[in-house]
């Protein structure tokens, strides 16, 4: 069974990014050459995903204008690839009409996901490699809904839905329980969930009966846990980089890795990143550079 389709849910408000995103979404930081969402776009295309719907809410209208085909008369090869990938992936475009939390966006794409299972990629992380594309060919194999989970440490289990999970073969657990946002000492395990999904459309009749859980808001894990009683979901170890700029040190980290590994700039980068590092452990803190 094929996935062709992915929902890129971008409303959310990026209070962690204040006051960066105080006019601006979130999705539309830069991280090296491009914005994170074009990074999470490309994610979705090399996964083998033609159709992309990407929920947006107010204050989000950037992320609409960024994905038009470009009008310049001179393109650099950034722009040129994602020219490219527009002329081969449709994108459409819907508002969460109030911010009530991510499982409420989801159930936004109710309409666009027909009777297709579906990859569904958190607009503000960037993986790499491409984790998408590792859970597509999860899914193909398991034939059920798997999520992407990492091993995290215990200060971060409380930023994210961690799982339960049994060993069903190496990389890959049988999920048995699902909690957003646990306190520390509560939480089921250290596998936290990475914002890269591949549900079936029966996610959106537990969307529906779910009450608004953690913070007040409709929880897409709620959703997931009510599904585990009546289907088998599984979680696959992701093992490669996530990185999640709704945080500045993780964006911070991620262009500065990003921008290493640049064949364009990164040379340059590292020679003044040696020379930055030097200085600074030299003069304790004063670096001397303009
Ligand atoms: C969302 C999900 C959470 C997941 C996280 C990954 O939380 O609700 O389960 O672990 O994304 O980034 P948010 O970061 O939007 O608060």
């Amino acid at each position: 069974m094929k996935i062709r389709k992915a929902v890129i849910p971008a409303a959310g408000y990026g209070t962690r990014m204040l006051p960066l995103t105080k006019a601006q979404p979130k999705e539309m930081l830069p991280v090296v050459h491009k914005p994170v969402i074009q990074y999470v776009v490309e994610e979705a295309y090399y996964s083998g995903i033609r159709e992309i719907l990407i929920i947006t809410g107010r204050h989000k209208r950037a992320i609409e204008d960024h994905f038009d085909r470009s009008d310049l008369p001179k393109k650099d090869k950034y722009t040129e690839e994602l020219d490219r990938i527009l002329d081969e992936v449709d994108i459409f475009f819907v508002r969460q009409r109030e911010q009530k939390g991510l499982g409420d966006a989801v159930r936004y794409a109710e309409a666009f996901v027909d009777d297709e299972p579906f990859a569904l990629l958190l607009g503000d992380n960037i993986t790499i490699p491409n984790c998408t594309k590792e859970l597509v060919e999860c899914f193909v194999k398991l034939r059920s809904p798997v999520l992407s989970v990492e091993e995290l440490p215990l200060e971060k289990l409380s930023l994210h839905g961690v799982i339960k999970g049994r060993m069903f073969k190496k990389g890959i657990y049988l999920v048995e329980d699902i909690v957003e946002k646990p306190k520390p000492r509560e939480a089921p395990s250290n596998l936290c969930v990475l914002g890269r999904y591949i549900l079936t459309p029966k996610i959106f009749d537990h969307l529906k009966a779910i009450d608004p859980g953690y913070g007040g808001e409709y929880q897409l894990t709620d959703a997931i846990r009510r599904m585990l009683s009546s289907s088998e979901v599984y979680a696959h170890l992701y093992t490669g980089k996530r990185y999640d700029i709704g945080n500045k040190l993780d964006w911070l980290k991620a262009n500065v890795e990003l921008a290493l590994k640049d064949e364009e700039i990164g040379d340059d980068f590292r020679s003044w990143l040696e020379q930055f590092s030097m200085k600074t452990l030299k003069f304790k803190g004063d670096d001397g550079l303009q």
